[in-house]
């Protein structure tokens, strides 16, 4: 409430400023004003009717006549009344993003159970499988013995491919240490695989939210792929800093680089990753721009809002 009579003050000064001096200078801070009127949460209504409030005090200290001021009045509230289905679909819109937003914490929290399952609960049962084998071979045969130790090499396989799809599916390192180590252990495997250096630059700093924190996981390892499928680059470089109201996060490259427009506007012949990202994106009110040029590298700098 506070916070709202602050900003009725602020909207009335600076509408009073405007109208004594129509420049730039004034004009920018009705700007400014939508922006805390938006962080503050004010509905479109509550703004227009701060703005006539603010409108009506100017003008009866400018000792307007009561009848241009009745009629002044009755004006604006028939613009309120007109901006009511404006309102309703603005509020609709926001309904529907925080209900992506929750589907989209469910999904990652279900992928997260499934990762766990996969790696804890199959894990066990391997091991199971793993004693009931000792046990058979210990008074075995050499032959069956030696059968024992196959099927034991098949099993390890198979725990080890279990290991990388749980870790596909859902880093643990994220869950346990947070985005910054997650691109060290990233940035790690990549230089062994694929002789890529990738430098990490950011602080560590407050964890962010999970569905943020999975979001741009994901992105980076598709980023980084990319950089060691397409790019022929030495090195790349990622880079995460946040400030109160967003993170910002950048893949980069020194390589081939690509022509942007060309490969986005290959509809439906181009790769998932490009398309995946932006999706992944869409629940978060998130945003990727692409920048690359043949032979100057390329940079992808990712946006996303953080919700007060
Ligand atoms: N870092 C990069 N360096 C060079 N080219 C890239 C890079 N990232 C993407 N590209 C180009 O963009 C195309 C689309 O990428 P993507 O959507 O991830 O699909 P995919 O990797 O399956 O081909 C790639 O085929 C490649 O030509
Ligand atoms: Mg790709």
């Amino acid at each position: 409430m506070k916070e709202t009579s602050n900003f009725r003050t602020s909207f009335t000064e600076d509408l009073g400023a405007y109208l004594r001096r129509t420049d730039e200078t004034a004009l920018a801070r009705a700007y400014d004003l939508g922006r805390r009127a938006l962080a503050e949460k004010l509905g479109l209504l509550e703004l227009v009717t701060l703005q006539h409030q603010a409108l009506g005090r100017i003008l009866a200290r400018a000792e307007v006549d009561p009848a241009t001021l009745g009629r002044i009045r009755a004006a604006q509230a028939f613009f309120i009344e007109s901006l009511s289905p404006y309102e309703m679909t603005h509020r609709a819109f926001e309904d529907a993003n925080a209900a992506l937003y929750r589907i989209n914490e469910t999904l990652e929290a279900e992928v997260k159970r499934i990762a766990h399952l996969l790696h804890d609960e199959a894990g066990q049962l391997l091991v199971a499988v793993h004693i009931a084998l000792d046990e058979i071979s210990r008074d075995a045969r050499p032959d069956v013995q030696r059968r024992c130790r196959n099927t034991r090499d098949i099993l390890d396989q198979i725990e080890r491919h279990l290991r990388d799809v749980s870790h596909e599916l859902h880093p643990t390192v994220l869950d346990d240490l947070g985005l910054i180590p997650a691109f060290e252990f990233l940035a790690k495997g990549m230089s062994m695989r694929a002789g890529l250096r990738v430098a990490v630059e950011g602080a560590a700093g407050e964890r962010l939210p999970p569905a943020i924190e999975t979001a741009l996981y994901h992105i980076v390892v598709e980023a980084l792929t990319n950089v060691a499928r397409h790019a022929r680059a030495s090195r790349a470089t990622i880079r995460l800093e946040r400030d109160a109201s967003k993170v910002h996060c950048v893949v980069k490259d020194d390589g081939a680089g690509f022509d942007v427009k060309a490969v986005l506007s290959r509809r439906g012949q181009r790769g998932l990753g490009l398309a995946g990202i932006r999706e992944r994106l869409k629940p978060l009110m998130g945003s990727v721009e692409i920048s690359s040029a043949p032979a100057r590298g390329t940079e992808l700098s990712i946006e996303i809002p953080l919700r007060s």
